[in-house]
Order: structure tokens, then C-alpha cells, then sequence
């Protein structure tokens, strides 16, 4: 037999039942929950009242109250979906909306060539086994210059000109400070390319940035040589120019390399014939590099005895502008969609 109690709370789990049936909007709903349920909603208020109950009541009513408040729980929550997805299909259904209607054309942007090409040149590196590093672009005098014996005073430091930031630090003018940073935490072999932005106070043209990009490259094992710095650079250059390319060594001074090299490519446009890109040369000149300077090796706490190392710093503007024969170094950072939308 149902106590009164019981009859009580059945009677407004019915009545509250058909009050959510007849609420006809969302916020008509939320009205009937917190009239229920709210602080001092009738169920709750008759929630509270359980521990008042002679203690052989308590249990049978604590029950029925909190039946009566799952069930009233569910069927607002049911309502409610049901109440908002009939509102979407009303807009949908509103005759102003034509779903024949094409949508608006995304646009999708593009990766800027650079990226490309780095990306390009990460990928080849990485399947030879090399690693690929980050340095700060923010860089003290002493990664920047002087572990690559470059000291203070040296007239080579004139061969780059620098932004100098006011607390003694600077942008890096090159990507060879992190050869050093490579070597401080790696023990040979090392293979590491570090690709980045770097920074120079130039006045710009056609062919002058003052924020370019640099992929620079470092090998060290026991005996590598300038063979293995030759091999190295021709797989990468018949992956980036898809193609066979031949190579040549000049003398080149730079004071990390001892001996500095600069390699040239045969020209891709006339086939060494001689034309207005090679300056009629046949050659292209592409990049610095060379061997390890023993000093720099000891800076890096790495024995010039028992080890060696290659070197190279690719300007990875100029590749790129080879690759894709674009005349000035400017456009890359111009933001002209014009220039990007072509990539
Ligand atoms: N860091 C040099 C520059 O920006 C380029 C360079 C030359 C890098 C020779 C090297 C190298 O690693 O071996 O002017």
C-alpha cells in the first residue's frame, strides 16, 4: 500500500510531467527545472525535508523522491534536444534559405616557396640519416662569432654586418652559431642540418635582404673528408633540382673552415654554355663551405686529433629563386599575394 507521502510525490512527478510536455520553448523549459529542481524548487525543498521524517519513513520516501527526480531529469533533458533540434530544422525550413545556393569559394592558402624548399631539403637530409636542429635567432657574440673563431677585432666580423641589440646580444648574421651548439651536445658521428632565419643591417635590392634564410649543414665523424662533403651536397642538389647537377670547388675564406670552399653548380639554364644567369661563366655560384676549423672543433669540446668534419651554410633564398627563377629577393617577405598564390 502507497503511504501518503508517496501519493504526494507521485502526484507532482505528474503534474511536473505534463508541464514539460506543454512547454513550447527552451526557456519555458528552464522554468518548469528551476520551479522542481532549483534551490528551492518543490522537489527539493521536499528532498531536504526527508531528514525530518521519523527515521522508519526516511528511507521509502528518499527513494521516491529521488525516483521522481531522475525521472523528471531525463524527460527535461529529452525535451529540450527535441525543443532545440525543432528549432534548427524551422530555421532550415524558413523559405528564405536556398540549399541550392553554391557555398562562398574557400581560399586555401599556400606554403610560401621557402617553406617548400626547406621542408624539401629537411625531408632529404633526414632520409641521409641527419638531424634536424634550432637555434635562437637571438644569439650572443660568442656562438655567433667568436666559438667560430672569429674573435673580437677580427677584421672577418666586417664581412657581415650585424644588428647589435642594446643588452650586448644579437641577431644571429648567420646559421653557424648552432654548429657550435650541435657539438656541445652531441658526440660524433654528428649529422645535423639547421635550417633558420637570419639577419644582416643591408641596405636592400634585387639581390640584398636584411632577413634571409639559411640552411646550414654539419657532418663530423673519424676521417670525413671533402669527399664525403662533395657526395652530400650532390644528392641533395638531384633531389632539389631533380636532376643530375655537376659541381666544382674554388678556393673560398671563411674563418670556421680550414679549407673554405665555395661550390658552384654548372649552370642549369644553358648547360655551361654561357648565359645572362651565369654571367656567361657556365657556373653558378650556390654555396660556402668546408672543412671544420680545427679551433672551432675544440670549441665544440670536440678532439681535432681524432676527428673531422665538413661545413656548409645554404642560402636558402637563392636556391629557391634558382629553382623557381624568381628575380628579387624581396618578394619573399613582401606578403604580395600575387607573388604567393603562385606556389
Ligand atoms: N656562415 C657563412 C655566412 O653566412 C656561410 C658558411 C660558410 C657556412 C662556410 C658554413 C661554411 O658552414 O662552412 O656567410
Amino acid at each position: 500500500m502507497a503511504s501518503d507521502g508517496e501519493r504526494e510525490i507521485a502526484a507532482i512527478r505528474d503534474r511536473v510531467v505534463a508541464e514539460i510536455r506543454a512547454a513550447d520553448s527552451v526557456t519555458a523549459l528552464d522554468d518548469v527545472r528551476v520551479r522542481v529542481l532549483g534551490r528551492s524548487g518543490e522537489l527539493t525543498l521536499q528532498l531536504r525535508a526527508v531528514g525530518a521524517l521519523p527515521a522508519s519513513e526516511r528511507p521509502a520516501a528518499g527513494k521516491a523522491l529521488n525516483q521522481a527526480r531522475r525521472a523528471i531529469e531525463a524527460l527535461l533533458d529529452e525535451r529540450r534536444a527535441s525543443l532545440e533540434s525543432a528549432a534548427i530544422s524551422g530555421a532550415l525550413h524558413d523559405s528564405s534559405f536556398d540549399f541550392t545556393l553554391p557555398a562562398t569559394p574557400m581560399r586555401l592558402g599556400t606554403l610560401h616557396p621557402i617553406s617548400r624548399i626547406q621542408y624539401q631539403i629537411e625531408d632529404i637530409f633526414t632520409s641521409m640519416g641527419f638531424a634536424v636542429l634550432d637555434g635562437p635567432e637571438v644569439e650572443s657574440d660568442y656562438y655567433n662569432f667568436e666559438a667560430l673563431n672569429i674573435p673580437k677585432n677580427h677584421p672577418a666580423r666586417d664581412m657581415q654586418d650585424t644588428f647589435y641589440l642594446e643588452d650586448g646580444n644579437l641577431l644571429r648574421t648567420h646559421t653557424s652559431p648552432v654548429q657550435v651548439r650541435a657539438m656541445e651536445v652531441m658526440r660524433p658521428p654528428i649529422r645535423a642540418i639547421a635550417p633558420g632565419r637570419v639577419f644582416r643591417y643591408e641596405v636592400t635590392d634585387a639581390s640584398h635582404e636584411n632577413t634571409f634564410y639559411q640552411v646550414e649543414g654539419l657532418m663530423v665523424d673519424e676521417d670525413i673528408s671533402v669527399a664525403n662533403l662533395i657526395a652530400v651536397m650532390k644528392t641533395m642538389l638531384r633531389e632539389v633540382f631533380e636532376r643530375d647537377v655537376t659541381v666544382r670547388l674554388r678556393p673560398g675564406y671563411f674563418p670556421f673552415v680550414e679549407p673554405g670552399f665555395e661550390l658552384d653548380i654548372r649552370c642549369f639554364i644553358c648547360e655551361g654554355k654561357g648565359c645572362a644567369v651565369c654571367k656567361r661563366s657556365g657556373w653558378v655560384e650556390l654555396m660556402p663551405c668546408g672543412m671544420v676549423h680545427p679551433a672551432v672543433l675544440r670549441y665544440g669540446r670536440i678532439d681535432p686529433d681524432r676527428h673531422s668534419g665538413f661545413a656548409f651554410g645554404l642560402g636558402l633564398n637563392r636556391l629557391v629563386m634558382m629553382r623557381y627563377r624568381i628575380d628579387d629577393i624581396r618578394l619573399f617577405l613582401s606578403g604580395d599575394l600575387r607573388f604567393l598564390e603562385q606556389f
